[in-house]
């Protein structure tokens, strides 16, 4: 059966729900931003704390960082970013657009859109020229050249060059990691997709620095550990798979890249990639800062520059992915509902508490309730509009359970509790909700949209 989700649905039920909408909408607008509503800022927030919890929570050498968005100039001469980070562009001297040299096949001439970039007759298209894609300001009031400064294009730079910041006051050795969640900014020339690719976007990376000949099996280890992060999230396995880069692929900076691909509604796109950057980096920071990123050990008396290891994601493309892997339909009483299937630990809402009527005391039964659980689990009270319709908002926004109170409640001390995948509604008692709700949600989940998985 053809997947429910298409990228128009998704980008239709994120601006229904509040989920994520353009940015700046007022005012028409602006190219390819996004801002993340209520719902959107909880999901974003567990993927990231998801994250953070298989990086740092659940290992004991990976420790946290937050470094500066804007950063000295010169970490971008050494990183290679400032000579190399470009795009091959083309515009159209008679639209006056711009385009990826080499994403003419994929695009449309906006004029003609049956034709691509340069195939109308009208089209006029310059010849190729670099474009870098980071976006420059200025430091300071006085708008001279000294004074540019860059918005970090990742996160990573900003953990190399504290490396030894790190090493001195984390007491660690390698292998070990430094891992850092956070915007990032690149002036793509052909954004699109949703926040598949944005200006402006989120980045989880994380790099482990090993003792040069560790590097390969680091570098195996890691392909793995990620592939399996998402899988443990419920991304469906048939729509996940690794794919190692092809030589001509690779960065400057890379032995070995592989990217963990999913498959979205646009085909298999990258979600995530995973380096071997070897001493590229740590080498090119002491060379332009003149300090030395080493280790010594003390041990074996050796002193080594060591390799590094990268996971690099992004927190609002893993976003989408969840969405359009939970995105389904289905038919329920005659009607078409529309549910998002989310891993439990990803839904922004885990439980929904909801007065049957709004009369004769159940509100106020309801309320309390609620008011006992939204200190444990994040949850929500709705009491406008019909119980189906209620119940359908929830499903929408991939609540995976709903407390109904009825007038039974008010005799038995009994509730609802309705499950969002199976739908099956059992009465429990009120006492001890909380801890089976909790005990519920620890529970080990599988996608529903996986054949055979509700069986
Ligand atoms: N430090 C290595 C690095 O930044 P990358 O493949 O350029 O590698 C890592 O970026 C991840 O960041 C990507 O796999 C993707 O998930 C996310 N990402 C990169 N550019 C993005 C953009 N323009 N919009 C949204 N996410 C982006």
């Amino acid at each position: 059966m053809p997947d429910a989700a298409t990228m128009e649905k998704i980008v239709a039920l994120c601006k229904r729900r509040g989920f994520i909408f353009a940015s700046s909408e007022i005012y028409g607008g602006l190219g390819s931003t996004y801002d993340y509503g209520h719902y959107g800022v909880l999901l974003k927030t567990n993927v990231k704390n998801e994250w953070w919890r298989a990086m740092v929570q659940e290992r004991d050498d990976i420790v946290a960082l937050d470094s500066a968005i804007l950063q000295h100039p010169k970490t971008w001469e050494a990183s290679g970013h400032l000579a190399g980070f470009t795009d091959p562009m083309v515009d159209c001297r008679t639209c006056g657009q711009r385009f990826r040299a080499d994403h003419l096949q994929d695009l449309q001439c906006p004029q003609r859109p049956s034709k691509h970039p340069g195939e109308a007759t009208q089209c006029d298209l310059t010849e190729a020229r670099d474009f870098n894609l980071m976006f420059e300001t200025t430091m300071g009031p006085v708008k001279d050249s000294g004074a540019t400064v860059y918005l970090r294009p990742e996160t990573a730079q900003g953990i190399f060059v504290n490396f030894k910041n790190v090493l001195q006051f984390s007491r660690k050795k390698p292998p070990f990691g430094i891992a850092q969640v956070g915007k990032s900014f690149r002036n793509e020339i052909t954004p699109g997709n949703f926040v598949f690719r944005t200006r402006e976007f989120e980045q989880m990376e994380m790099e482990f620095f090993v003792p040069p000949d560790e590097a390969p099996r680091w570098y195996e280890f890691w392909k793995a550990a990620r592939r399996e992060w998402y899988v443990d999230l419920g991304l469906r396995e048939d729509h996940l798979r690794l794919r190692e880069h092809d030589p001509d692929e690779l960065s400057h900076y890379s032995s070995g890249t592989a990217d963990v691909e999913y498959l979205f509604p646009i085909g298999w796109s990258e979600l995530e990639g995973i380096a071997n950057r070897g001493d590229f980096d740590l080498t090119a920071h002491a060379k332009h800062s003149g300090e030395k990123l080493e280790y010594f050990d003390p041990q074996t008396k050796e002193r080594y520059v060591p390799h590094v290891i990268e996971p690099a994601a992004g927190a609002d493309r893993a976003t989408l992915a969840f969405l359009v892997d939970a995105y389904d339909e289905d038919e329920l009483g005659g009607e078409q509902r529309t549910v998002l299937k989310l891993h439990p630990r990803l839904a922004p809402v885990k439980v929904a508490v909801l007065p049957h009527l709004r009369k004769d005391g159940l509100p106020e039964a309801a309320q309390e309730i609620y008011a006992a659980l939204r200190g444990r689990v994040q949850s929500e009270y709705d009491e406008g509009g019909s119980i189906g319709k209620r119940y359908r908002r929830q499903d929408e926004i991939g609540t995976p359970y709903c407390v109904t109170v009825d007038h039974q409640s008010l005799e038995d001390d009994t509730v609802t509790l309705r499950d969002r995948d199976t739908l099956e509604q059992e009465r429990v008692a009120i006492d001890g909700l909380a801890d089976e709700l909790a005990a519920r949600l620890a529970r080990e989940w599988r996608s529903p949209k996986i054949a055979g998985a509700e069986a």
